[in-house]
């Protein structure tokens, strides 16, 4: 029997256009706008599918991924049996993987994490459900694994097998260096996966070092496979996987070996593919201004060699010679313009110089000062994406606000809270203080909290609270390096973080109504925000989706078509120098008092490469031949 084909709206669109795919991509790929549409897709076909077995009496075998990027997926699935009616009871499932050494009960276990996301509210049997036990002893590891293979075959193979993809190109968490014909085994995971993790697992050293994991083999002999991927964290590697080689250094790049195997990413995660980042390599294109820069400075970073220097020749033996024959224009005039643009795009004025010609600035003169409103989704953001450009704002004479929107408590670390508690008991014990029984009874409730959570638990509100006050704290110290007094600053708490943890956030209208009171009454000349291309489960991402369904609410208000919306890639994948619309330069002074803002934040460990980003768009935009800068803050106008 086989399983019903996918989508065939889209699939239809893609046979009739393979040359534009083929070209490069060795694995079908549909790009769907964005996670949800693409996930109650695959949710649908998953429903056709159990309920096709369901009429002739037959089991389903699905295999499960965790993480975040099946989340909404499962979300439509649990959505479709509720209200649909659909019901599981013939279906069988095995997870891919699971943590080494964590007990089912802990919060970040896959055990918990399928039974939360989904196993809890659908009618699936219990001894239905597989999940690898990553409470095994080491020694009868080996033998359980092969009895998880077993158990495989003798439930009739994987019909489905449902995948995400990890930034280090693993499937389940085959690690580099997994080969095509691997099992399910005990695997050491990649620093990078550690790494991605930590968020969940309150930072990197509490991460497991090791995970049981089917083999790429096991997943290979899947009837049909699915991977999907949101954000432009995933653009790279799915690019890898698709267009590059096979290599046992990518495990998903077997995937090209499997007949009936689909990648289904959103349009953040698909901008490196070919077809998008150099379109002019795989059919025609319309060589407007923008095509015309990005296919330039493509041409100067892969020749290296500073953009006014390309000669007709570079063009025509890279594969863009149509550039020049469309607009029968010679290379040194087409180098002119498009560095020009580039050139426009670098301003130390981001708020708009006043008094001067605006005509080729980003941003415009008037009306000055400008009303600036930064929407930080967690409170280090704002200081990651744009530290420097927050302080030239302020010291331009521009009234600048900013609004945290999430308290960023689950990012502290627990030694944040004790710390603060174990100095109230002290204080109170050396001054024999009279009158501070209620702090006592205050700092003791944080350590029994602390203690009965144990080291991954879920802190209590009272903790959360505490946690997120050290946080503010810090928060102002940072605004301050960037000169900013705590009138400019503003904590929003959106409820949705408050109410969730990392990968299980759920966004509200409660959310949305909060930065829509904001905006209403400020009626900002420029907003400056990010998540937009983010993993939709981040913080980031869920206050972007929130900041913008605000503003579009409120598009009938006049002061909107005044307002410039800005974009920054602090957590996100950086911007490439053909994608950015305002660059602000920042002097070694500058990048250092950047540092500093970013280093307040103490209880947190964040890591997020800044401003070493910065510094290398500085250096993409030099050996372009522009001028040479210590860093570079880059930006993009939403389009909305
Ligand atoms: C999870 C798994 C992993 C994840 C991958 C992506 O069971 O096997 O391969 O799919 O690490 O994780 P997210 O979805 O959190 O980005």
């Amino acid at each position: 029997m086989t399983v019903p084909s996918f989508t065939s709206a889209i699939l239809d669109e893609y046979d009739r256009n393979p040359s534009q795919q083929e070209r490069f991509e060795k694995i079908r790929t549909l790009v769907c706008p964005g996670s949800q549409e693409a996930s109650a897709r695959l949710a649908a076909e998953t429903a056709d599918l159990i309920r096709w077995r369901q009429e002739s009496g037959e089991k389903v075998i699905l295999g499960l991924a965790t993480g975040s990027t099946p989340v909404p997926f499962y979300r439509e699935l649990i959505r479709i049996h509720q209200e649909d009616g659909l019901s599981f009871h013939n279906v069988i499932t095995f997870n891919l993987d699971e943590y080494y050494g964590l007990p089912r009960d802990h919060p970040e276990s896959y055990y918990r994490f399928m039974h939360d996301q989904l196993f809890d509210h659908v009618d699936i049997p219990e001894d239905q459900i597989h999940i690898p036990d990553g409470t095994i002893p080491m020694e009868e590891v080996y033998d359980y694994c092969l009895g998880y293979e077993e158990s495989i075959r003798e439930a009739g193979g994987l019909d489905l097998q449902i995948l995400g993809i990890g930034r280090t190109g693993h499937i389940g968490f085959n690690e580099p260096g997994s080969s095509a014909d691997s099992i399910t085994r005990m695997i050491t995971l990649d620093r990078m996966t550690r790494q991605d993790a930590a968020a969940d697992f309150m930072g990197v050293a509490n991460v497991p070092r090791s995970a049981i994991t089917m083999g790429v083999g096991t997943i290979l002999e899947a009837r049909r496979i699915v991977l999907m991927a949101w954000g432009s964290n995933k653009a790279e590697i799915v690019q890898e996987a698709v267009e590059g080689l096979m290599t046992d250094q990518i495990s998903a790049s077997f995937l090209q070996s499997h007949k009936n195997a689909v990648f289904l990413i959103d349009e953040a995660a698909s901008t490196r593919l070919t077809r998008f980042r150099y379109p002019w390599l795989v059919g025609p294109v319309n060589w407007d201004a923008a095509m015309k820069r990005r296919a330039v400075v493509w041409l100067s970073k892969k020749l290296e060699k500073p953009i006014l220097k390309l000669v007709d020749e570079d063009y025509n033996e890279s594969g863009a010679g149509e550039l020049l024959a469309s607009t029968s224009e010679a290379a040194y005039e087409v180098n002119i313009d498009s560095f020009n643009r580039v050139q426009h795009t670098i301003t130390g004025w981001p708020g708009g110089k006043p008094g001067a010609d605006d005509t080729n600035r980003p941003e415009r003169a008037i009306p000055f000062p400008k009303k600036v409103l930064i929407f930080s989704p967690e409170p280090a953001d704002a200081f990651i994406g744009m530290g420097g450009t927050i302080e030239r704002l302020k010291e331009q004479g521009h009234d600048v606000q900013i609004y945290f929107l999430t308290s960023g408590n689950l990012r502290v670390a627990d030694v944040a809270a004790l710390n603060f508690a174990r100095v109230i008991l002290e204080m109170a014990e050396s001054l024999q203080a009279e009158g501070w029984e209620n702090q006592v009874a205050y700092a003791q409730s944080i350590l029994d909290a602390l203690e009965e959570k144990g080291e991954f638990g879920v802190d209590p509100e009272l903790v959360r609270k505490l946690k997120g006050l050290i946080l503010r704290g810090e928060t102002r110290d940072a605004a301050s390096v960037c000169g900013l007094d705590a009138d400019r600053i503003s904590f929003l708490d959106l409820p949705f973080y408050e109410e969730g943890r990392y990968r299980r956030f759920q966004r509200s209208e409660k959310d949305t109504a909060l930065i829509r009171e904001v905006l209403a009454d400020q009626c900002p000349d420029i907003i400056f925000a990010t998540g937009d291309a983010g993993d939709p489960s981040s913080p980031q991402a869920i206050c972007f989706a929130a900041l913008a369904e605000a503003y579009q609410g409120l598009s009938d208000a006049e002061w909107q078509s005044g307002c410039n919306v800005w974009l920054h890639r602090g957590r996100d994948h950086a911007y490439e120098a053909q994608e950015i619309d305002m660059a602000v330069p920042m002097s070694p002074d500058q990048v250092d008092e950047k540092s500093n803002a970013i280093r307040k934040f103490l209880s947190t460990s964040d890591d997020t490469g800044e401003p070493e980003r910065n510094r290398e768009i500085a250096g993409e935009y030099d050996s372009l031949g522009l001028a040479e800068y210590e860093a570079i803050e880059a930006f993009q106008i939403w389009k909305g």
